[in-house]
């Protein structure tokens, strides 16, 4: 008997020459088919970063979508989670009672990836605009695949191998607020390669980020800053880098094993708020890097 699927062409325009597409015609939700899901899995692997504009999502329909692409995590900062559903995690600088209701405020938010200072970092992240200000609040990402592929050989030799030091204390000092005992228990300073090979596609991306890596080691603290910086500078050249101005009804997928981001601020008198899913490999497909 012949399985053969229904023909399904979502509409995909590239954003850059490297990553990042546009996909249309298709509405998030938790009663997607079979098809719709398997084009944008392999639009995501090719793409890394998936934009879907004029989306009108319930937060079943984003969590319903997100666990299509994975196992979803229930954020460490349970002080951000939403109060029905704690798969989402709210960013923004919204207060209810005196209470931050978000992470991330209205500030500068520095380049990152989300969870590189876990051993098992998310594979993904599904960002969707609640509310947004009339101007700043911009998220930038890079790609870091790209930067990898294009780096001069000698600054590729000089991390072969290596391990980078991930803090996510850094992070938080630096942009957001310290974690309670528990969550500074769970998210001890760790290393991860500081060139990671994808799960699924198999490329190799650069896995280090000016908000959380801290370190090489094995290499002294002022030799190793040196060479972080070079690879800094290096992946944040204008080439390699995507600025996403968010619209109302934006929902925004990354790979989170290849591209960075980071957030510019606002003007605190208006409001911001985003409901962000994190995707984990699923389980049986977890592959250990
Ligand atoms: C995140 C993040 C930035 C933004 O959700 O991980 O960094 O623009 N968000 O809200
Ligand atoms: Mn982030």
């Amino acid at each position: 008997m012949s399985l053969k699927s229904h023909e399904i062409n979502l509409d995909i325009t590239p954003i850059t020459e490297t990553f990042g597409a546009i996909v249309s015609g298709v509405k998030l939700s938790n009663q997607m088919s079979q098809d719709e899901l398997n084009q944008i899995k392999s639009y995501w692997n090719r793409y890394q970063i998936l934009l879907f504009r004029d989306q009108d999502l319930s937060k079943e329909d984003i969590i319903g979508f997100s666990r299509e692409l994975g196992d979803l995590e229930i954020h460490i900062r349970n002080e951000w989670l939403n109060d029905e559903h704690p798969e989402i995690l709210q960013i923004s600088n919204i207060n209810v009672d005196g209470k931050p209701i978000g992470a991330l405020s209205d500030g500068e938010v520095g380049w990152h990836y989300d969870q590189i200072y876990l051993k098992r970092p998310a594979l993904g992240s599904l960002l969707c605009s609640v509310k947004i200000p009339p101007e700043g609040g911009c998220t930038y990402f890079a790609d870091m695949t790209t930067a990898y592929e294009r780096l001069p050989l000698d600054l590729k030799t000089v991390i072969d191998g290596r391990l980078g030091i991930q803090s996510y204390e850094n992070f938080n000092n630096l942009y957001s607020t310290k974690t309670d005992e528990n969550q500074t228990t769970l998210t001890q300073k760790i290393t991860q390669p500081l060139v990671r090979t994808h799960p699924v596609t198999g490329r190799r991306a650069l896995y280090l980020c000016p908000g959380m890596t801290v370190g090489i080691s094995g290499i002294p603290d002022d030799e190793s800053g040196a060479i972080l910086q070079q690879l800094f500078d290096w992946c944040l050249q204008d080439d390699f880098v995507y600025k996403h101005n968010w619209r109302l009804g934006d929902a925004l997928l990354w790979d989170n094993a290849c591209t960075m981001h980071r957030r510019e601020p606002f003007d605190s008198v208006h409001e911001r708020l985003m409901f962000r899913t994190t995707i984990l490999p699923q389980a049986e497909r977890a592959v250990p890097f």
